[in-house]
């Protein structure tokens, strides 16, 4: 469904005194639901159009008594503008003078997908809207996450780029949740890659056994701010690799499922136990090789040793990645070989290595770039990428 059909009849406003905060709810919600942000209720107010359905996102700066005050006063002055407040933490004195305050809904410390799940469903009570906005999707607890494993045979072809571009396009694409795992137990580099704290790892998730919930889990993932995706690093030390079994990943993966909507795992290139089990489990395998002969060679076994695991090959992607070698493969040399059609060429191009020395993945830091065009190309297979949401009215109006 297209969001034509669907439009969006409602608009999104976030008020914030900390510019900080402020731009971090920014982020969490987007801004392809026509969200405004503004440091005060008052700003707010100035520009709010009468007859306009409108979801306001309050910010804690705005928890204080005084405040709650003013946003009784504004509920009962627009009608069709529901309210949602955002505190750091929930205590029953806030929660009652928010209710009293005729604030609909009341979260602390929200992520992504539960703050746009409020929104949706305060919007549905407006009478302006039509329904939910087509670009919001629930977390629902029963959501079952696509799941793509990200596999090379041969180390150094450029996996971990394929895996953290693909999964940052998809986090900045998706209106849900999407998760990156590091499963490169002993040498995985994801966290260093996108820059994210390291304060747990799949080896706390790993520890958890039988108690790994989808809360638990969630907590041990840390969030890479410029994309929203939810990381969950690989072991700070190799010796712990050992102590992650099969199971646990499946475990984990199956926790991932009920609250992400993309579940992207990167891989060690090798094919243990681990990996055997993610591949088993994979809705979609990315295989990755560079264009050289031994390369090439490498991944042909592999492909071979996938399809006697009963591997669907409708399953299969091939990403080639360009070396700077001056003696390689032609592609369809390479397909033939193969027998598999490649979905993506990436080129070989210094912006890559320099992402990773920035730490900046290349779909945000070379947007341009002819890599980053192949990763977004790659993106269109999983979420075809957004066009902006038509929007029937806006609640503010343009004045002076
Ligand atoms: N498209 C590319 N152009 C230039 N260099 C690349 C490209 N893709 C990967 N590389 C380089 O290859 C090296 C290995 O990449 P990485 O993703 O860590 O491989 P793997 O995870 O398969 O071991 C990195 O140093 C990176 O700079
Ligand atoms: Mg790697």
């Amino acid at each position: 469904m297209s969001a034509v059909e669907n439009p969006v009849t409602f608009a999104v406003a976030i008020v914030e005194a900390d510019a900080h905060r402020r731009q971090s709810l920014v982020r969490q919600l987007g801004d392809d639901l026509g969200t405004a942000s503004f440091a005060s209720l008052r700003a707010l107010e100035a520009q709010l159009n009468p007859d306009a359905s409108a979801v306001v996102v309050l910010g804690p700066s705005c928890a204080p008594a005084t405040e709650l005050e003013q946003v009784g006063w504004m509920a009962r002055t627009w009608p069709d503008v529901g309210v949602i407040l955002v505190v750091e933490e929930l205590s029953t004195t806030v929660l009652q003078q928010a209710m009293r305050a005729g604030v609909r809904d009341v979260l602390a410390t929200p992520d992504r997908a539960q703050l746009t799940w409020a929104v949706a469903q305060v919007a549905d009570t407006l009478t302006g809207a039509t329904g939910p906005p087509t670009t919001l999707a629930p977390p629902s607890g029963d959501a079952v996450g696509e799941l793509t494993t990200v596999f090379s045979t041969k180390g150094g072809s450029g996996t971990s780029v394929v895996a953290t571009n693909l999964a940052v396009t998809l986090a900045r694409r998706s209106s849900g949740t999407v998760a990156l795992v590091d499963a490169d137990l002993q040498f995985g580099d994801v966290a260093v890659m996108l820059e994210t704290r390291l304060e747990h790892t799949i080896a706390d998730a790993a520890t958890a056994g039988e108690r790994l919930d989808a809360p638990l889990l969630r907590s041990l993932m840390v969030r890479h701010d410029p994309s929203g995706l939810l990381v969950l690093p690989a072991p700070v030390e190799p010796a712990l690799a050992e102590k992650i079994s099969a199971d646990d990943i499946r475990r984990i993966v199956e926790v991932l499922r009920s609250f992400c909507d993309h579940i992207v795992v990167d891989t060690a290139s090798r094919f243990d136990d681990v990996a055997l089990a993610l591949l088993d489990q994979s809705d979609g395998i990315i295989l990755v090789s560079g264009m050289e002969v031994p390369g090439v060679k490498n991944l042909k076994l592999g492909v071979q040793t996938l399809r006697l695991l009963d591997t669907p090959a409708s399953k299969l992607k091939l990403v080639l990645v360009r070396s700077n070698a001056k003696v390689q493969m032609e592609v369809r040399d390479i397909e033939r070989a193969l027998a598999l059609k490649a979905d993506v060429v990436v080129p070989n191009d210094s912006v890559v290595p320099e992402s990773l020395n920035r730490c900046v993945p290349v779909v945000i830091g070379a947007p341009r770039s002819p890599v980053a065009r192949a990763f977004e190309a790659l993106g269109d297979a999983f979420l075809p990428g957004v066009e902006p949401v038509k929007r029937r009215r806006t609640m503010f109006s343009r004045r002076g």
